[in-house]
């Protein structure tokens, strides 16, 4: 059973997607009730890959009315607000590991009138972003290494799942937290148990014969 009432959100990650066919593969994923598109931007420094930027959230924006989850795995995050902002998206997560002054990017992320997120890598204590949760809409707990989908979710980060639960609960906050990375209905289940309400799912949901079928087994989960 979930440890809250708040609804489930399925946000399919874009990077296991089909890339000779991206117009279509967002179609097709809103068609099968995808909640948001996860839009994962590296910049090959922060984490080894390149894949994309604002420029993808355009041609995301312009095929659904989907709110466009955007997950900076870059440096320096701040000097790409405007673009991503003027690109559409809905929210911008930073990694805490990414900036110099995560508050005064968080404050600039609202300040463009974004929703705003912050995320961990796996080794990172939750200590690293306790007196953050309170500035920020989610909270983005890495379940796999930053930079690949298709790797197996590590159950160590449920402890941390629990723990910004319950530190949410415990400051009576309006903060979703997100888990990221190895999303299939065995490991999400426990996501859910342990305190998440927002499921990115790449390999899971894009690699499915039925993605219709696959969201639905998330969303069923609570
Ligand atoms: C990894 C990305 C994830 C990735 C998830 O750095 O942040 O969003 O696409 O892919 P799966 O669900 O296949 O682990
Ligand atoms: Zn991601």
């Amino acid at each position: 059973m979930s440890k809250n009432s708040k609804k489930i959100i399925i946000a399919p990650s874009i990077l296991s997607a089909d890339f000779g066919n991206l117009e279509k593969e967002i179609q097709d994923i809103v068609a099968a009730g995808a909640d948001w598109i996860h839009i994962d931007v590296m910049d090959g420094s922060f984490v080894p890959p390149i894949t994309f930027g604002d420029n993808l959230v355009k041609i995301a924006k312009k095929n659904c009315s989907l709110p466009l989850d955007v997950h900076l795995m870059v440096v320096d995050p701040e000097k790409h607000i405007e673009a991503f902002k003027n690109a559409g998206c809905h929210s911008l997560t930073i990694h805490v590991e990414a900036c110099k002054d995560p508050l005064v990017t968080i404050n600039k992320i609202k300040d463009a009138g974004l929703k705003v997120g912050i995320s961990l890598k796996p080794a990172t204590p939750v200590s690293q972003i306790e007196t953050l949760i309170e500035q920020v809409d989610l909270v983005l707990v890495m379940t796999v290494k930053p930079g690949w989908s298709g790797q197996s979710f590590m159950p160590e980060c449920l402890s941390k799942i629990e723990k910004i639960h319950s530190i949410i609960k415990q400051r009576n906050l309006p903060v979703h937290i997100e888990v990221d990375g190895g999303i299939n209905k065995e490991t999400a289940i426990q996501c859910i148990q342990a305190g998440a309400t927002i499921l990115v799912a790449g390999s899971f949901v894009f690699g499915s014969k039925n993605r219709k079928e696959a969201i639905l087994s998330l969303k069923e989960l609570r």
